[in-house]
């Protein structure tokens, strides 16, 4: 089945993004930074998003069932806060999994539901709008293909709207990237709509690491991916049996701090006519920020924002959360910016 099938349910639109181009200048300019980074962006290629569906699988990385969880128990709650919610806009949605949740509580209540979509990738988005459109004949998809910046930048606010960042992806925009990335959506909202945040919640600092330092490797399988990934798309040279993956809590960040860290000294050819890179002995690659919010963070973010916190719905543990914010009449604080 094909998304064409279904007529008038399905509406695309694709926003143009130059990511070979841009794979080749940031990696270059990554690498050559004192401290060495790569975009976590370029973690998820064909193999690197493979290996993500299987990191979710893991028992050690425990972010997605909790969200489930949390979802399956709050979800009718979340729908009923106001009334005529009737417009879904998820941020990232993948397969769009557990957004079922949320689909079918919405269906409970009113309907019927319209869900706009929002990826970077064209092939996710479609998949996942087949089968929402098979499953429920009472959903319309509207698919957003492009940078979370470029579409929210464009998205015309249409009340009722009830938008979702779910997966503790705001942990992935530490800082003031954060602050922007929730403006940008605010101005995607008209007032009185709201937004629901899944994120994972600061806690011990063991079962933090351990999220991202499984027995079998997986995550280091992904990791390293993006090593290959240069390797194979730019014709580099880098000996991957030379790094190993290190997730380390750190406390200044308030954030897991993913890296791939060298072994022995080394230079590698970065492709034809790219130069080299060298390494010391223990230097790292950062690849990825994973931040771990408290309460408090998030009402301050929330606040900085333009947004008021109408729930915050967690487990026993206080592990995973789930946060309902509201757009707020006042605009959002501009200082700083
Ligand atoms: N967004 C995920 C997170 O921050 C991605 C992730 C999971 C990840 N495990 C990782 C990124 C290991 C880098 C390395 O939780």
């Amino acid at each position: 089945m094909n998304v064409a099938d279904f007529g008038d349910r399905y509406r695309e639109r694709i926003w143009e993004t130059h990511i070979a181009e841009d794979f080749e200048r940031d990696v270059l300019a990554g690498l050559s930074a004192v401290q060495k980074t790569i975009p976590s962006k370029y973690l998820y290629d064909a193999l690197g998003s493979a290996l993500f569906e299987a990191i979710v699988l893991l028992p050690e990385y425990d972010l997605p069932r909790r969200e489930s969880a949390l979802l399956e128990r709050y979800a009718p709650h979340i729908i009923d806060r106001s009334t005529r919610r009737l417009r879904l806009l998820e941020l990232g949605s993948g397969s769009s999994q557990k957004t079922r949740t949320l689909i079918e509580a919405a269906i409970e209540r009113y309907g019927s539901v319209e869900y706009t979509a929002v990826d970077i990738s064209l092939d996710a988005v479609r998949n996942a709008a087949v089968q929402l459109l098979d499953r429920y004949p009472e959903v319309t998809v509207r698919a957003l293909v492009g940078d979370y910046f470029q579409v929210l930048g464009e998205v015309a606010p249409q009340p009722a709207t009830l938008a979702l960042f779910l997966g503790s992806n705001l942990g992935n925009y530490p800082g003031e990237r954060g602050v922007a990335f929730l403006r940008a959506v605010r101005g995607a909202l008209a007032p009185s709509d709201m937004l629901l945040l899944g994120v994972d919640l600061r806690k011990d600092r063991a079962l933090m690491e351990r999220a991202y330092n499984d027995d079998i490797g997986v995550t280091a399988a992904f990791s390293k991916n993006v090593l290959a990934r240069i390797n194979r798309d730019l014709g580099a040279e880098i000996d991957i049996g030379n790094f190993k993956h290190s997730s380390v809590f750190d406390e200044r960040t308030g954030s897991v701090e993913s890296y791939l860290i060298a072994a022995c000294v080394a230079s590698y050819s970065l492709g034809r006519g790219r130069g080299t890179v060298s390494f010391a002995a223990g230097e790292r690659i950062h690849i990825e920020s994973s931040h771990k919010f408290t309460h408090n963070e998030l009402r301050v973010l929330a606040d900085e924002c333009g947004f008021v916190e109408r729930g915050f719905f967690t487990d026993e543990d206080a592990a995973f959360a789930l946060v309902l914010l509201e757009r707020g009449e006042e605009a959002a604080k501009i200082s700083g910016l």
